[in-house]
């Protein structure tokens, strides 16, 4: 417990210090990079020992701050740190069945950690866009593309919404652990049923989250993945991959 402690005044001290470097605007984007690789290990899932991340483990001050402190320094909650069930199911599914993506322009929205985005461009997909809203998960997702040796496109940019992206049209949308939230689930399953009569593919992750759409999804695999007993009141979720069908 002491050096829990110790590390928690640790990161407050540090999380002052790039709370200035913020105002001022000098280096945001290397002390953001920073502040990433200083709240993570490089690690592999169980489920994924061939993707390299940079994830916080629970006794991470990372996963120890609370609200103020997190606004302070500037840092939303970090999605990006965790590689999540359904994120991990997708990725595998990407991984073993390598024609899922095979030459294809794939759009993963709500990239976090960038997990499934480097999954589909390690099984061969042509074009990845990684987008995420969080400015902290993109830079996590391009360290962690490059720990992979894989190239993907990345962006802050709301595609929700949207017809096409900045590389044309998406052959492939993938969405890992993105229904956790309400409204963000609707206007996501509107967009995602709006896009669906222009041929496009959609692929969703998830652990059956409480706004997951509960129609038009065929059920493909499900994977029993080990997970972070203090996120997800379980060390163990089932999560399963879903196409998304008219
Ligand atoms: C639970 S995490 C899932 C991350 C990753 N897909 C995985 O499975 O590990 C959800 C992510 O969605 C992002 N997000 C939320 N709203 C978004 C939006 N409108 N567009 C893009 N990303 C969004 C969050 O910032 C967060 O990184």
């Amino acid at each position: 417990m002491p050096g829990c402690w110790k590390s928690v005044w640790r990161w407050r001290r540090a999380s002052r210090r790039q709370a200035r470097e913020y105002r001022t605007g000098s280096g945001v984007s290397l002390s953001k990079t920073e502040f990433i690789i200083a709240n993570t290990v490089v690690q592999s899932t169980a489920l994924l020992p061939e993707i390299q991340l940079h994830l916080a483990s629970e006794d991470m001050p990372i996963w120890q701050m609370d609200d103020a402190a997190r606004e302070a320094a500037g840092v939303p909650l970090p999605y990006w740190a965790f590689a999540w069930a359904g994120g991990q199911a997708l990725a595998r599914y990407c991984l073993d069945r390598p024609g899922t993506v095979a030459g294809k322009h794939v759009l993963d929205i709500g990239a976090g950690s960038g997990l499934e985005a480097i999954a589909a461009r390690m099984a061969g997909a042509a074009v990845v866009e990684a987008v995420d809203t969080d400015p902290f998960a993109i830079l996590a997702a391009e360290l962690n593309a490059k720990l992979n040796n894989v190239e993907i496109e990345t962006s802050t940019e709301d595609l929700i919404g949207q017809p096409g992206g900045r590389f044309g049209n998406w052959d492939l949308i993938m969405i890992g652990d993105l229904f956790f939230e309400q409204p963000l689930a609707k206007h996501l399953e509107a967009w995602l049923r709006g896009l669906l009569p222009t041929g496009v593919e959609v692929l969703i992750g998830d652990p059956q989250r409480t706004f997951m759409p509960r129609q038009g999804l065929e059920k493909l695999i499900t994977y029993a993945v080990p997970t972070t007993s203090a996120l997800e009141d379980s060390d163990l979720r089932n999560a399963s991959v879903w196409r998304m069908v008219e």
